[in-house]
């Protein structure tokens, strides 16, 4: 059976969270595309974000939207300009910070659809 996206905090906890976005943001300091985008002087708060929001969609506490409000996520990234490259990148280090986390892989499936599926629909731009 498919782990349910609600069953996949459950199995990680906070810990697996935790080492997957710090192992995606390690990547994006040094990324030539991503790092431009990022709020330099408040990377510490945008790794919290991301995290943040990740516990609450896997099945986790809802902190996130108690402290941010309703994700509106494609709202959200309205002033980055995410075009095709952008979002193949963000895949692409996505990807690694989950071969890098080393995860139980049946929390793999739903994490990784997850990922593409909303970096898809995050693209706002042409070129
Ligand atoms: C699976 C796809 C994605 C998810 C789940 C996601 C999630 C998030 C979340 C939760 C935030 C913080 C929103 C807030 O509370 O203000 C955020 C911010 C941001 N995202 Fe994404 N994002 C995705 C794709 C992308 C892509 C493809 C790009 C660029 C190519 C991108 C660039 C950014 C930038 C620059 C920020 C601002 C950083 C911050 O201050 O939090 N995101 N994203």
């Amino acid at each position: 059976m498919d782990l349910l996206d609600t069953q996949v905090y459950g199995l990680i906890g906070d810990e697996g969270f935790t080492r997957l976005v710090a192992a995606f943001y390690r990547r994006v300091a040094t990324d030539e595309i991503l790092s431009p985008m990022y709020p330099q002087h408040d990377m510490v708060g945008a790794e919290q974000r991301l995290r943040g929001f990740l516990i609450q969609r896997f099945g986790g506490p809802d902190t996130y939207s108690q402290q941010r409000g309703h994700p509106r996520l494609r709202m959200r990234h309205g002033p980055f300009k995410i075009n095709r490259a952008g979002r193949d990148r963000w895949v692409e280090l996505m990807e690694a910070a989950l071969v890098e986390a080393a995860l139980p892989p049946e929390a793999i499936p739903p994490l990784r659809k997850f990922f593409h599926d909303s970096a898809t629909f995050m693209i706002n731009a042409g070129e």
